[in-house]
This record gives C-alpha cells, sequence and structure tokens, in this order.
C-alpha cells in the first residue's frame, strides 16, 4: 500500500485522516541520519525532523544503543529512574535559568503548568502573551496563537472552539517585537499578571535587539514570571537554548523536542523559588501545585535525550549546525534571487524559513502579510524533488551530508523554476 492508500484507511479511523500534525497524505515508513522515505517508497533530504527533535538526524547508532539497553530493562516505571536525574543535571548545568526540572510528556503540558505555576507563585491570574506565539494546546496558549482578524490589542481571540469565554478575560495579548504597546499594556494591567510567556524566537522572527533585554527588564520590576518557551530553540539555538544565544535569563522555561531524543519529554525548569510549588512539604497546601503524570521521566525517553546532550556538548557541535544553516539560508536566498523572487530568509541558521515579501518581518501581522500561496507552492515543489520540509520552518540537522546539500540545491532550482513558470 502507498501513502494515498494509507491515507483512505486513515479517514475511517483518524479525524481528518491524520493527526492534526502534518499534511495528512504524507505517511513516513523510514528514517535514517539526514533522509526519510514515505510508503509511496519517496525519498527525501528531512527538514522536518519530527518537528525538531531529531537534531543529531534519525536513528543515530549512540542514541539507538542506550535505548535498545534502556528497553532491555524495562519500559515505564512510574517510579523515579536514575537516568532522568542524571537528564535533570545535565539541564541545570546547561540552562542558565534551571535550578530545577519538573518533567512532562509534551511541549504543551510544559507551557500550560508554566503559567500555571507562575499563578501559583504570584498569587495573580493574567497572562500576557504575544499574537502569533505558540506555546502548545492549552486554552491560554489557544488565545491569538494564528488569529484570522486582527483584533485590538490586547483582546484575545481563541483558535479553537470549546474554550470558555472565561479565559479570553485572563488574557492580554500584545504585538511581538513592539515595545511601546507592551509598556502601555504593563502600565494598565501588569499588577494583575503572573506571566509573560514568549518565544525568544516568535516561531521564526528573531527579537529585535534589546527586547528580551526589556522583557527582563519590565518582569523584574513588576513582579512578572517571566517565560521563555524554549521547546524548539531549547538545545537548538546553543547548548543553553535562547536564554545562552541572546544573553537574557527568564525566570522558568520549557523544554522539550531535543532533550526527549525523539521520544515523548518535556520539562518546566527555572528558579527554585518558584519551582518549589511543586513541593507540598515547601508551601503547604494552599501554595501547592499538583502535577503528575503516568509517563513523566519515562526512562528510554531519558537516556534517548541524556545520550543527544551527550553529543551535543561535544567540541564543534553548535558550529557545525549553525555552518549547515548557513550554508541552507545562502542556497535558499541565491537561487530565489536568480530567478527574481523577492523574499527574505528570516531566521536563525539552526531555524529558519524563506517568508515572500519586501516589508520587514517583525511579528504575527508582518508574517502574516507574506505571500502564503506562494510559500505553499514552492513547498510543493521542492517536495516534488526530494525535500521535506514543514509549512513554516527548515529545521537542519546534524547528520546532513554532501549529497544532500547537492540535492537540496537541485530541488532548490527546480522549485524556483516551478514557481517562475
Ligand atoms: C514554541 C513551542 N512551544 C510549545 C510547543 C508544543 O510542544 P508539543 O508539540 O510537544 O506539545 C511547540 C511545538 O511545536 C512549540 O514550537
Amino acid at each position: 500500500m502507498n501513502s494515498l492508500t494509507w491515507h483512505e484507511r486513515a479517514k475511517a479511523v483518524l479525524p481528518a485522516g491524520g493527526f492534526g500534525n502534518f499534511d495528512h497524505d504524507v505517511f513516513i515508513r523510514d528514517g535514517k541520519g539526514s533522509r526519510v522515505w514515505d510508503e509511496s517508497g519517496n525519498e527525501y533530504v528531512d527538514y522536518l525532523i519530527g518537528s525538531g527533535p531529531m537534531l543529531l538526524g534519525h536513528g543515530h547508532e549512540e542514541v539507538l544503543d542506550v535505548v535498545q539497553q534502556q528497553l532491555g530493562k524495562g519500559m515505564t516505571f512510574f517510579a523515579n529512574n536514575t537516568s532522568a536525574v542524571e537528564l535533570a543535571e545535565a539541564i541545570v548545568e546547561a540552562v542558565p535559568c534551571a535550578e530545577q526540572v519538573r518533567y512532562v510528556t509534551s511541549g504543551g503540558e510544559a507551557d500550560m503548568y508554566a503559567l500555571r505555576l507562575a499563578r501559583a507563585f504570584t498569587g495573580k491570574q493574567k497572562i500576557f502573551k504575544f499574537e502569533g506565539g505558540y506555546h502548545g494546546m492549552s486554552a491560554e496558549a489557544q488565545m491569538s496563537l494564528a488569529p484570522h482578524i486582527n483584533a485590538n490589542f490586547p483582546s484575545a481571540v481563541p483558535d479553537s472552539a470549546g474554550i470558555p469565554d472565561s479565559v479570553r478575560d485572563d488574557m492580554v495579548i500584545a504585538p511581538f517585537n513592539d515595545e511601546e504597546t507592551v509598556t502601555a499594556l504593563l502600565d494598565e494591567y501588569g499588577n494583575d499578571i503572573a506571566a509573560l510567556i514568549v518565544e525568544p524566537l516568535q516561531r521564526i522572527i528573531p527579537a529585535k535587539p534589546g527586547f528580551l533585554a526589556f522583557l527582563r527588564e519590565q518582569c523584574t520590576q513588576r513582579g512578572i514570571v517571566l517565560i521563555f518557551d524554549e521547546i524548539v530553540t531549547g538545545f537548538r539555538l546553543a547548548y543553553g537554548g535562547a536564554q545562552e544565544a541572546y544573553g537574557v535569563v527568564p525566570d522558568l522555561c520549557t523544554l522539550g523536542k531535543v532533550i526527549g531524543g525523539g521520544f515523548p519529554l518535556a520539562a518546566v525548569a527555572g528558579k527554585q523559588d518558584i519551582m518549589r510549588h511543586f513541593d507540598m512539604a515547601e508551601v503547604g497546601r494552599e501554595g501547592f501545585l499538583m502535577q503528575l503524570g503516568t509517563l513523566s521521566g519515562n526512562p528510554v525517553a531519558a537516556v534517548a535525550g541524556l545520550k543527544t546532550l551527550e553529543i551535543l556538548r561535544r567540541p564543534g557541535a553548535y558550529d557545525t549546525l549553525k555552518a549547515y544553516g548557513q550554508r541552507l539560508q545562502s542556497l535558499f536566498t541565491d537561487h530565489l534571487n536568480r530567478h527574481d523572487h523577492s523574499h527574505q530568509v528570516v531566521g536563525d541558521p539552526t531555524l529558519f524559513d524563506v517568508l515572500f515579501t519586501n516589508d520587514s518581518v517583525v511579528d504575527y501581522r508582518t508574517a502574516k502579510a507574506a505571500d502564503a500561496k506562494k510559500n505553499a507552492v514552492f513547498n510543493q515543489h521542492l517536495r516534488a524533488h526530494g525535500v521535506l520540509k514543514s509549512p513554516g520552518k527548515v529545521y537542519p540537522c546534524l547528520a546532513l551530508t554532501e549529497a544532500d546539500f547537492e540535492l537540496t540545491e537541485n530541488a532548490l532550482i527546480a522549485a524556483c523554476e516551478g514557481l517562475s513558470s
């Protein structure tokens, strides 16, 4: 059976015939290194890499080895295991804000608990979030994630059905990179705001110089918990994440993707005086944040994550990743320019995409103004020529080879010609 037949079969048992994640007619059969193969037998250079986790590439031998050893010892216990403690130690060592770590299973869960933790710590209710900022699927996170209308700030627009209206009242929504509006909103609502959550690289949009430091300063002055959502940027932008790369330390951060080495694992990490709300003995019943999960700290995920971090600590890993990313960025831009396709490569070498617009991209609305149809066609052409990527991102991985760059360049040439025709 090929991908299309599987898609038909899936429609009977999965709403919309898929998991809700990626195009539902793509069924990936295998992955090895930088490549994946679909059920129709097509081979791709993989710039989707599981939406970020497979930074080392698929099936890295050393990761496979520790996972296989762990599988023989047991897959999940619910009780503590030593590998997850060692992984927490590695996170505390690496990530500037991390004094303690609490495991969960998905990034969205980590974000949900980080917000709740900020509320427990401050005794305040409101959440400050940026329009277009992605923080998982909780009710708060679904506010103005990808709104179809331009509401007046700070009004929140729910992006999902099924969310009580009351959630909207607790949200303050602001445009990313806009210090003036942020200041005005903080002046008005600051006393009621528990947390300000931000992706330090919002999807692919970089913070303007000084913007994250400005947020840090504002949150410190006003007693607001600053949360960096580092589900994507953690162990990608640098070993210590965006907080290391940009030199701004939040109170809490959320981590996922890379720390589970391809298995379900995520975490809230941060300052001990906030994290202590997970410990009833420390804060008493009133301040206690109840949190547990069947697969939290799963030992298979923990050994995979631990080995992944060990490999990432080896000399040159991040230089290589950045060099690969820069080389890809140049390839994209050179070929698009050669074919006169006005565009910008937006993001960081370790995570970027092309936006078809001449206007400067600083927030959700300016990104939305780019030509999305052209982007979709470009991505389709790339895929038809053996390059798989997400609709909004290129994720370079460390397993890329010369053959991958060559194939990518040929796919880019074809895609640029395709766009012109
Ligand atoms: C910035 C950010 N936060 C949170 C999440 C949610 O993580 P998960 O899909 O593991 O729930 C994602 C997922 O892509 C993300 O990009």
